[in-house]
């Protein structure tokens, strides 16, 4: 059910600004979820109006997240402390149920700075003991692992550090390449780093460009405000020179799929690239 009426009015009253659409909203209406306001509708019809395939876009980002967590979590790899930074509203399979079936002992930290994910995502991701949530702007790395719930974590001890379709949100004046590195130099040694970040194909893919290219400018202009669409090297830039992971920075499709593909992958769907690095 849409949030509309009183219930718009309670968003005001805890602090939502219901005249703006919010990036956590508007990511979970891709994602199937039901709890947004009109601006959010609005702003995601202009995209669906580029291509439909939107919804497939949000899937197919949090299969990659769950690929992720499932393998740092897993005995192979055995991170047991995981910090999901723009976290988003609570969906089906959030990082801590992933990381917890893999490992029951594993902290997960979720950082996110919208009012919407503190008022309704912040019972669910607390419900044990192992689940934090943390009000953090992502952009200041020195007081976002300082906030308590962060610095609760082991800093002596290998961390897992998610990025997931959050970067693209940053502007360019907030300089991410500068402010990645500080993350990366504060994490302790046989850490992960996991990005996954809109991409504009532009010497790979020449529709794709284009299409980055006119969704850029529809988020831009949105009252969301944000969205960037960056290349290969610009994203690569952000995990702080560490050394991506096999197969390296992808199409999410391609990174290690559950098995073959079972049908066509829109061009919309291709314009964002993930990777997983570790810090020796
Ligand atoms: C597209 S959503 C992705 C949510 C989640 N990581 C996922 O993959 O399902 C981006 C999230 O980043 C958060 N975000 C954007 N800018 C942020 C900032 N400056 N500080 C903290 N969180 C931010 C938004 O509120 C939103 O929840």
């Amino acid at each position: 059910m849409a949030i509309e009426g009183e219930a718009a009015d309670v968003g005001a009253a805890a602090g939502i600004d219901t005249s703006k659409a919010s990036i956590a909203r508007v990511y979970d209406m891709f994602l199937g979820g039901k709890d947004n306001f009109a601006v959010d509708r609005e702003v995601y019809e202009t995209i669906q109006a580029v291509s439909p395939h939107g919804d497939d876009v949000a899937q197919s980002i949090r299969r990659w997240l769950i690929r992720v967590v499932r393998h740092l979590a897993g005995s192979e790899v055995g991170i047991d402390q995981f910090l999901d930074i723009g976290s988003g509203l609570p969906t089906v399979e959030n990082t801590h149920e992933i990381a917890q079936r893999h490992n029951p002992d594993a902290t997960v930290v979720y950082v996110d700075n919208d009012a919407t994910v503190a008022a309704y995502g912040r019972a669910l991701m607390e419900e044990n003991d192992l689940t934090h949530f943390a009000t953090a702007d992502l952009r200041d790395p020195a007081a976002l692992l300082a906030t308590p719930h962060v610095a609760k974590l082991d800093f002596d001890r290998p961390v897992a550090m998610i990025q997931c379709a959050t970067l693209h949100h940053i502007d360019d004046a907030d300089d991410p390449a500068a402010f990645m590195r500080a993350y990366v130099d504060a994490l302790p040694s046989g850490s992960y780093l996991a990005i996954s970040h809109w991409w504009d194909p532009v010497d790979e893919l020449p529709e794709g460009h284009l299409m980055a290219r006119e969704l850029e400018q529809r988020w831009r202009e949105s009252s969301m405000g944000s969205g960037r669409y960056r290349t290969r090297e610009e994203i690569g830039v952000l995990f702080g020179g560490l050394e991506l992971l096999e197969p390296g920075l992808v199409e999410l499709n391609h990174w290690w799929p559950d098995g073959p593909r079972m049908r066509e992958i829109s061009l919309v769907e291709r314009l964002i690239l993930g990777g997983v690095a570790y810090k020796p």
